[in-house]
């Protein structure tokens, strides 16, 4: 969602801000900003569109000032326009904001701000926020900038993570955060500011990440002063060392994130598995399971909250822990979750799933579960994130920073570590005996290479079955068992990226009602590996043979029941039906994307979409 970047320092301030803004583009938005300090003066640029159209209308703000901060935003206050775009400015021109999340009660500060002669020129919340600090300043003369803001702080709720200026306070960013995350970046004489640490992991590797209700005053004369919004108490920072390098977050060569990420999975997957699988020794170490193996196996259910992709992966981990560990799952989505009054007891266990770590219905249903007396576990991409702080343990998944907005390497990285999970449960509590377990092990140990050779094998045909549904308006996504949620990310990839219309079932509920829509016109994806179902895969086919729809069908190599009836037929190795969904999700993924790029889409900022949704 909407991305922040700031900076005091020596450097060219611009520079700065819109490489900076280059590089939070992942996350979605469809408006972009920049303010400079010149002198005692701001200098505002912004502008409905890409970070590029920003530049087409500020080349002259180039080399003029060494403190400035710049936002993209995504719409939730007023549609994408001009007006709308942030920085907003106070009604006395002195005070600048951007801002991430949602000022829930800015309509009644809004009339109150109205009464008292205020004027808005937007119809955003940011714009109360701002109007509001000003009106404390006007009001309390003797209150400081940095104060005026955590005194605004403490009359708002909602979620938010902004950066404010003040003319009369050159050199000075205040920043402060609550639900959306802010990390600051430690320079040699100058600092940063942005939503992740990507945009100055060139400059520093040193970095403050805000806590949740913590603010701070930044200036080069002062260093970082971090306070407790609620009452001002003052706050020691604790430095991170940041791991992220400059390649991680580069095209490398790709034509799109999406692809290197794709491209990168047999990496990834070796990466999650990198120290936890030991197949020599038979076991699986996991630090964040281990203090807690007696509380997970006693659990009396297990419920898994997450939302989109990582929702698929639990239905995948449903399945694992289910099978091998035979422990009641149940998987929720977490916005469902957190607004029905689930039955959740300490004696349950909570999975909370998410590449991000910041998604904010995931967040409030873990805090939720966490009231409940549940015990949560969280499976993260992003390290340090917020769900992995308020989580009680939990698992990274160490898929890499993931760019692209639709999600390929953390979503099969996030079903590694639900493998290594309910294998380790099962093999504790003896639900799988020890020859199995082996069996299961070695198994996964060679997935890192089975997707390197779906990849080679692959991506060349794919490209060549794409070009035939580039007009395609529907397509059917069907698989069973532990393909059945394969299945339904393979169709939400396609829709995310290509805005074609996609549905995943389960093949066998296909003549429940899908059926009546298939058609020489309806192109069907079939997810049949020969472990699992296979028979009733095959009449399924048949069935649909049978109305003429078009098939695209993935198989095991060497098949010929399937693949003799399949308008189109793409094989990948063959694996045990629980890791199946890892390696057909590959051919999947390279579907949706070449469909996404013949039809001329955005394949790495979609429409509408954002890669961290830290609204609710
Ligand atoms: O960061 P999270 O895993 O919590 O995000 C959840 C969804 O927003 C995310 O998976 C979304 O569906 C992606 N765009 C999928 O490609």
């Amino acid at each position: 969602m909407c991305g922040i970047v700031g900076y005091t320092g020596f450097q060219d301030a611009y520079e700065v801000v819109i490489n900076g803004l280059r590089r939070l583009e992942y996350r979605g938005y469809d408006s972009a900003g920049i303010v400079l300090e010149q002198g005692t003066n701001f200098d505002v640029a912004k502008t409905k569109g890409k970070v590029e159209d920003l530049v087409a209308i500020s080349k002259n703000l180039i080399g003029k000032s060494h403190v400035g901060m710049g936002h993209t935003r995504w719409a939730t206050h007023g549609v994408p326009s001009d007006r709308n775009s942030h920085p907003h400015i106070s009604n006395n021109g002195k005070i600048a904001i951007v801002h991430n999340g949602i000022i829930e009660n800015y309509d009644t500060i809004k009339t109150m701000l109205t009464e008292k002669g205020f004027v808005f020129h937007s119809e955003t919340d940011t714009e109360v926020l701002v109007n509001l600090i000003q009106y404390l300043m006007d009001i309390n003369a003797d209150i400081d900038f940095p104060t005026a803001v955590r005194y605004a702080l403490n009359e708002v709720y909602g979620a938010y993570a902004i950066t404010v200026m003040h003319e009369d306070f050159p050199g000075v960013l205040v920043v402060a955060r609550l639900g959306s995350p802010l990390a600051i970046g430690l320079g040699n004489n100058e600092y940063f500011i942005a939503s992740d640490a990507s945009p100055f992991v060139e400059f520093t590797k040193e970095a403050v990440y805000l806590e949740e209700g913590h603010m701070a005053t930044i200036s080069l004369e002062h260093g970082v002063d971090i306070r407790n919004i609620k009452d001002n108490v003052k706050i020691i920072p604790e430095v991170q060392q940041l791991k992220l390098s400059l390649e991680q977050i580069e095209k490398g060569g790709y034509e799109h994130f999406m692809l290197k990420e794709i491209f990168e999975q047999p990496k990834s997957i070796h990466d999650t598995l990198r120290g936890r699988l030991l197949v020599e020794e038979g076991i699986i170490k996991m630090a964040g399971i281990w203090d807690h193996l007696e509380r997970l196996n006693q659990a009396q259910k297990i419920t898994i909250i997450a939302c989109g992709t990582s929702w698929h992966a639990g239905l995948i981990g449903e399945y694992l822990i289910e099978e091998f560990a035979r422990i009641p799952v149940e998987v929720e989505y977490a916005s469902e979750f957190r607004y029905r009054n689930p039955i959740i007891t300490d004696k349950d266990i909570v999975i909370a799933i998410s590449q991000s770590g910041e998604t904010a219905d995931t967040m409030a249903a873990i805090k939720m579960a966490k009231e409940k007396g549940a015990f949560v576990y969280g499976i993260c991409n992003v390290v340090d994130s917020s769900i992995s702080r308020v989580t009680d343990a939990g698992s990274y998944t160490h898929a890499g920073p993931e760019i692209g907005v639709a999600s390929t390497k953390a979503f099969t990285s996030q079903l590694t570590v639900l493998s290594l999970i309910a294998l380790k449960l099962g093999k504790h509590n003896g639900n799988l005996s020890n020859q199995e377990f082996m069996r299961l092990i070695t198994e996964l140990d060679a997935l890192p290479k089975k997707v390197e050779e779906v990849l080679e094998t692959t991506n060349d045909i794919v490209k060549d079955i794409a070009k035939h549904f580039i007009g395609a308006q529907n397509f059917l996504y069907l698989g069973r068992g532990y393909n059945f949620p394969a299945a339904l990310e393979g169709a939400l990839k396609l829709k995310e990226i290509s805005y074609i219309h996609a549905e995943g079932y389960p093949a066998a509920e296909m003549k429940h009602g899908p059926i009546a829509l298939i058609d020489e016109n309806m192109p069907i994806v079939i997810i049949a590996p020969k472990q699992g179902h296979y028979d009733k895969i095959v009449s399924n086919v048949q069935e649909i043979k049978a109305r003429k729809g078009k098939i695209i069908a993935l198989v095991n190599k060497g098949d010929t029941q399937v693949a003799s009836v399949a308008d189109y037929v793409i094989e990948f190795p063959e694996t045990s039906e629980c890791f199946s969904p890892i390696i057909a999700s590959i051919p999947l993924q390279l579907l949706a994307y070449y469909i996404a790029v013949y039809r001329g889409a955005n394949v790495d900022q979609p429409r509408n979409l954002a890669k961290s949704v830290t609204v609710e």
